[in-house]
């Protein structure tokens, strides 16, 4: 009687109450898929592009990195979600490997992207008369071919940590699920 009485306390314990099935897990709000390329020199900007992702990845969402040499207008077509960070060298120019897709988007007959979301991160040095050029004439050609800026276009002057932080901190933001 007296164990009886103990196994039947315990699967009362166990048990959900008649009527009500165990509950399931939660599933954790789904991120989205973003491409972040990289415009880059001396290796700044793609070491910001990798914190970049790192962080947007701790957010929940799947970013991809990408060396801008590996950019072509079909590649952006096909992605959704663009963050664009970019340095500017000589005279206001792109860094070489930014300098093939930066003259394709610039084409008169250039691929339009109307489905695309973006947003851009400059980096110069306000020392130089063309400061970060380059991160504007992506920020203005996109939007020229139909994308939709979702952060706006962030420059950075040397001591680029803090307004890389705000410039994370928003896109995150814009890129989190409704
Ligand atoms: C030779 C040279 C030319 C540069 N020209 C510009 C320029 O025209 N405009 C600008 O804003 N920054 C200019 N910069 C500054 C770089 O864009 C800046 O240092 C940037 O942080 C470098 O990033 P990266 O290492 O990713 O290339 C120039 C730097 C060098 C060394």
């Amino acid at each position: 009687m007296w164990l009886k009485g103990f196994l039947d306390g315990i699967s009362s314990t166990l048990a959900p109450p008649s009527g009500e099935s165990t509950p399931a897990a939660v599933a954790p709000p789904a991120g989205h898929p973003v491409t972040i390329v990289w415009g880059s020199q001396t290796g700044t900007c793609e070491t910001l592009g990798k914190k970049a992702a790192k962080i947007l990845s701790g957010k929940g969402h799947i970013p991809t990195v990408l060396d801008m040499q590996q950019l072509t207008p079909e590649v952006i077509g096909k992605s959704e979600r663009l963050l664009v960070i970019t340095s500017t060298y000589g005279d206001g120019e792109p860094p070489d490997n930014a300098a093939a897709i930066h003259s394709s988007i610039h084409a008169e007959d250039a691929l339009r992207f109307p489905a695309l979301n973006y947003s851009v991160l400059a980096l110069g040095d306000s020392s130089y008369p063309d400061f970060c050029k380059c991160g504007q004439d992506f920020d203005t050609r996109l939007a020229a071919l139909g994308a939709s800026r979702i952060a706006p276009l962030m420059e950075c002057d040397v001591d680029y940590d803090d307004p890389f932080d705000q410039w994370v901190e928003s896109v995150g933001s814009a890129l989190a699920p409704a």
